[in-house]
């Protein structure tokens, strides 16, 4: 068949088959010389069972043994026997798919997965040159065209577009990860390129940084731009200020911000607060005669109350006094002096104006029908509003960070929940820096716990409406395992840490965990990307994004050796330190 994508010429020919295991191949090399091109993730193809049929796979490992030994046969006449070197070469293939010129009525097909095992003896190719460019281009011509996320090259041929199917990578959550300065967040930037180009996008970013606001400048921003109101906006907030009030938060959420476990009278603090926030939304809903949400409410729902009167409600408690047995007596009642902690402690992150965002939003955040506006805003684009919305989390302080991201994880989630599944559109959340709020369960504080079981449900549970997670991490091994195990597509690069490669090289199945050894040579804006939104595992050079992230390398060099020293840089600094806004 002439326009078959491989065509393979003796010179092509690398060896046969030597040995075959379950999924791996070794291949006895027999021209020596073919060892010096061979590299650890090139492409070879082995001759199936039909001249139709070539078995693909990826070279793991390359070896040469040298032995020698006695040639007995060319014994001198002195007795003396002389010894020769014999020299063999072998490489190790793991086979990840098969290729046919013709199958049934289509020609130049790629399916993952051997069909059949390759017999010993059959010929190996190298798939090189013109083999390799016509083999990519027909893996990135799989995709259909709607489905297309052009990522960058491929490593292996430049020449050849690199592209993933968009729908697989983000249906079922992805990771991007890789050690800083490898290139994630110029990833992340590219991807939500890529989507602003889309008709109706609809991308959540939490960027704990602050590095993505210059996607929303310019005369074409590709992004919408907000923040959680820092302590300098709580005064005159522009409308990129987000506020996540207290009452949004479920009572587990606010109880893990307040309580104090090891008071020995939580269990009673625990149950006053309950009651007391149960009894004060029950008076809102009653106040604005929602007669329908009434009866089926819980403490749990979104619902505005005052927080003095809780307060006073909880100092009441505290202050209680009984009649006591004797007439004309009293006694302390039964939460007499037992709150006091707790209210101090809630006192405290009331009059904390780094957590403002939360306990002293504007009056208008208090209306019932405020929390229908949020989301809106999130939710929806139109009204020449951008799809991808970016959130700067930068100036939550970072003990409360993993509360703040898993409320509003579990809001966007809920809504998806709640909607008319006809109605749902897709979305995914960008969780950058992960391992600051998605941390290994073990390790979670309680806050933390929170925040962990809101994006567990997601990563669980999240495909069937349409709310997917993609997770960015320069420290895998310190993100959720239960998150991370989820995802269905990595894209790796490069990661120098022993611990992080091998949570890299346990997510892979086990045939591909060769592949991972190459993570520490990657250079930057190179990446391995593994999973069901590309055919073959591959290593690609990533597009840089028109506009860059503002993540930029400091180059302490040649800063040094050129920058005058600016005078009153510090003072302004420290000001800002004081007033806690830039
Ligand atoms: N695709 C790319 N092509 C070329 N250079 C890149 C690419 N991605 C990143 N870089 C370079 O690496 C630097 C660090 O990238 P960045 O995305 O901020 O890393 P990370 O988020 O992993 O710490 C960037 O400032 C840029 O100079
Ligand atoms: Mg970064």
């Amino acid at each position: 068949m002439t326009n078959a994508a491989l065509q393979f010429t003796e010179a092509d020919r690398l060896g046969r088959v030597a040995a075959v295991d379950t999924s791996r191949v070794l291949i006895s090399v027999e021209e020596h010389q073919h060892m010096t091109t061979i590299a650890v993730g090139n492409l070879v193809a082995i001759q199936g069972r039909t001249t139709n049929e070539f078995l693909i796979g990826l070279v793991e490992k390359a070896s040469r043994t040298v032995t020698e030994k006695l040639l007995i046969d060319e014994t001198d006449e002195g007795g003396n026997i002389p010894t020769g070197e014999t020299q063999e070469d072998f490489i190790k293939i793991v086979l990840i798919g098969t290729y046919r010129t013709i199958d049934g009525n289509a020609s130049n097909t790629f399916k993952r997965g051997a069909d059949s095992f390759p017999q010993v003896d059959r010929d190996c190719f190298q798939v090189s040159g013109p083999n390799l460019q016509r083999f990519m281009n027909l893996l990135s011509a799989k995709v259909k065209e709607g489905e297309r996320l052009t990522l960058g090259h491929f490593i292996a041929d430049e020449s050849a577009i690199a592209i993933a199917n968009g729908d697989k990578f983000f249906q079922r959550h992805a990771a991007i990860l890789g050690s800083t300065g490898s290139g994630k967040s110029w990833a992340v930037a590219l991807m939500l390129e890529r989507a602003a180009a889309l008709k109706a996008p609809n991308l959540i970013v939490f960027d704990m940084h602050g590095e993505y606001s210059t996607l929303c400048q310019g005369t074409t921003p590709t992004a919408e731009q907000y923040r959680i109101a820092g302590p300098g906006d709580l005064d005159a907030p522009d409308d990129h200020c987000l506020f996540l009030p207290y009452w949004l938060l479920n009572r587990e959420e606010m109880l893990a911000m307040i309580l104090d476990r090891s008071d020995d009278n939580a269990p009673n603090q625990a149950a006053r607060f309950t009651e007391h926030v149960r009894a004060l939304k029950e008076k809102t809903l009653t106040g604005l005669g929602k007669q329908d949400v009434l009866p089926t409410f819980t403490v749990d729902s979104p619902i505005p109350y005052s927080i003095s009167d809780l307060l006073s409600l909880l100092h009441t408690d505290n202050i209680q006094r009984v009649d006591g047995a004797k007439a004309g007596t009293d006694k302390a009642g039964p939460w007499y002096d037992k709150l006091t902690r707790f209210i101090v402690r809630m006192n405290a992150k009331i009059d904390d104006r780094r957590c403002g965002f939360m306990f002293q939003p504007p009056q208008t955040c208090l209306a019932y029908d405020w929390l229908n506006t949020l989301l809106a805003q999130l939710f929806s684009a139109g009204d020449g509003k951008k799809g991808v919305k970016i959130i700067d989390f930068s100036e939550v302080p970072s003990d409360i960070l993993p509360i703040v991201t898993g409320v509003l994880a579990r809001l966007l989630y809920s809504v998806q929940f709640w909607m008319e599944p006809s109605s749902r559109h897709p979305l995914t959340i960008v969780c950058d820096e992960a391992h600051l709020y998605l941390p290994v369960r073990d390790a979670a504080e309680a806050a933390e716990k929170r925040a962990l079981e809101s994006f567990e449900r997601i990563a669980k549970e999240g495909r069937k409406y349409g709310v997917s997670l993609l997770v960015v991490s320069q420290r895998p091994s310190d993100v959720s395992r239960t998150i991370l195990s989820q995802c269905n597509n990595f894209l790796v690069l490069r990661l120098t840490n022993d611990q992080d490669q091998n949570v890299v090289k346990r997510l892979m199945p086990e045939s591909m965990g060769g592949l991972t050894d190459i993570l520490p040579l990657l250079d930057t804006g190179e990446a391995l990307l593994l999973g069901d939104s590309i055919l073959l595992p591959t290593r690609i050079r990533l597009d840089k994004p028109t506009i860059e992230p503002a993540s930029a390398t400091r180059q302490f060099w040649t800063e040094w050796a050129t920058q005058e020293p600016k005078v009153d840089a510090v003072s302004k600094a420290v000001e800002a330190l004081r007033r806690q806004t830039r």
